[in-house]
């Protein structure tokens, strides 16, 4: 049998109902702030993601030549598209310009739990502000995702990429060997960095105090004594988004990303409870749009990894399995079953979920089969009721069953589904 690619997964219908659960509430939460669907193709060209996706992401991306001779890649992440799309379509639309999106995205990474080659992003970006205001919504937007998941223990992590750039500024080191020494950081590979700060001969106390602020984390008050212009706007955030209920927030200067493209403030979420592949959010304020060849443009967004949101809900208890079906209908005989499909018909105009048995069974099978389908009623259509123009109603949890006149019966089954979900 041919199995499925490696790192990707089917979902069935029960894991599908979990996964609209949740993607219904991104919806919801995404349209309360005043951000606007978009969808962006699942390939793009390469060089999309060459410039500043970062070594991590280009090693583990999937690219190919087409027909064309088109060098290009499935999407390992959802911020170059969108910068691409808002550069080449949206620029003239009125700012911020706040966007969203749930959409996969391929990365050729080792699976594991969590971890997988086809996976599902919540994007979320911010472009036109610079603000502290638009980096503290985003974190207020988490953190009330997180709360309505029913996700207690998760912890956010809040950098600024600025403050470690400018003592390596400061320290000469060059802006393009920069992102080597952040890549060790993010990776918390210390003694490496502090070997990269040596092999450049950086003096001795700038180097300890380069080390030192990136191992830096607490609260706001690990900021006491610092000074510039990104420490500032990195306090300004943190006070901004504790004083609209996102509860305390740690800082970390260790926070730097992966990803070559931020400039900013930068922060992770945790949900510890998933074990190594714990990491449920990252994000922070970037600068893409002129490497696309575009007018620099203040921008800061977030992706939270779907899959890893499912899986944290369905450790808590909290994830609902697919919708129950409404109603089974089912003809006694070969000549009804015109009458048992109008019923379906009628009902599904109503909003019920309605299925007719479509394998021409016995009454005693379709019964079954509504049964292991979970129908919450079914409708039998049958000779004597007919007569009288009825239909026999049987509720499929309590087994109670009323004759009841056809014209009504949809109406009579709507009213019961809603007074059973109260
Ligand atoms: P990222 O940290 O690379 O950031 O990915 C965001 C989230 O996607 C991660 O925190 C993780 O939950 C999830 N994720 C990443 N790789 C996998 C995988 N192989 N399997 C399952 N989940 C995964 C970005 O992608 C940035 N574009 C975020 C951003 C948006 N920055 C600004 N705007």
């Amino acid at each position: 049998m041919i199995q499925r690619v490696r790192g990707t997964r089917d979902f069935t219908p029960a894991e599908m109902g979990g996964r609209r659960q949740v993607e219904d509430l991104l919806r919801s939460i995404a349209r309360e702030y005043g951000y606007r669907e978009i969808q962006t193709p699942v390939i793009e060209n390469a060089e999309l993601f060459i410039a500043k996706s970062g070594p991590a992401v280009l090693e583990e991306m999937y690219s190919f030549e087409d027909r064309g001779g088109r060098q290009l890649a499935l999407r390992p992440e959802l911020t170059a598209p969108v910068v691409r799309f808002y550069l080449s379509d949206m620029s003239n639309y009125p700012m911020p310009l706040k966007l969203w999106c749930v959409s996969n995205c391929f990365r050729y990474e080792e699976p594991q739990a969590g971890r997988y080659r086809e996976f599902f992003q919540f994007d979320v970006e911010i472009i036109g502000s610079g603000a502290p205001e638009a980096d503290a919504e985003l974190l207020m937007l988490a953190s009330d995702l997180c709360r309505r998941l029913g996700l207690k223990e998760v912890s956010f992590r809040i950098g600024h990429v600025g403050i470690v750039r400018e003592m390596l500024d400061a320290a000469h080191v060059p802006r393009e060997e920069q992102s080597g020494f952040l890549h060790l950081i993010d990776k918390r590979r210390y003694g490496d960095a502090e070997n990269f700060l040596a092999g450049r001969r950086i003096d001795a106390d700038a180097a300890r105090g380069i080390l030192q602020t990136c191992a830096k984390h607490g609260d706001s008050s690990i900021l006491n004594g610092m000074r510039g212009a990104s420490v500032d706007y990195l306090r300004e955030v943190v006070s901004l988004a504790e004083s609209q209920g996102t509860g305390r927030l740690n800082i970390d200067l260790g926070v730097v990303r992966g990803l070559d493209y931020y400039t900013g403030v930068v922060f992770e979420i945790d949900a510890p409870e998933l074990g190594a592949e714990k990491q449920i959010c990252g994000g922070g304020s970037y600068s893409l749009a002129p490497l696309f060849g575009g007018k620099e443009i203040a921008s800061t967004g977030m992706a939270f990894g779907f899959d890893r949101l499912i899986l944290a809900m369905q450790r808590a208890g909290t994830l609902r399995g697919e919708e129950p079906l409404d109603l089974f209908v089912l003809a006694a005989s070969e000549t009804l079953r015109p009458d048992a499909i109008r019923i379906a018909g009628s009902a599904r105009g109503k909003g019920i979920t309605a299925e007719f048995d479509l394998m021409r069974r016995s009454m005693s099978k379709a019964l079954k089969y509504a049964s292991t389908r979970g129908a919450r009623f079914t409708v039998i259509v049958g000779e004597k009721e007919k007569a009288s123009e009825s239909v026999v109603l049987r509720d499929m949890v309590t087994g109670g069953q009323d004759i009841i006149p056809v014209r009504v019966v949809t109406d009579e089954i709507a009213q019961r589904l809603r007074a059973g979900r109260g």
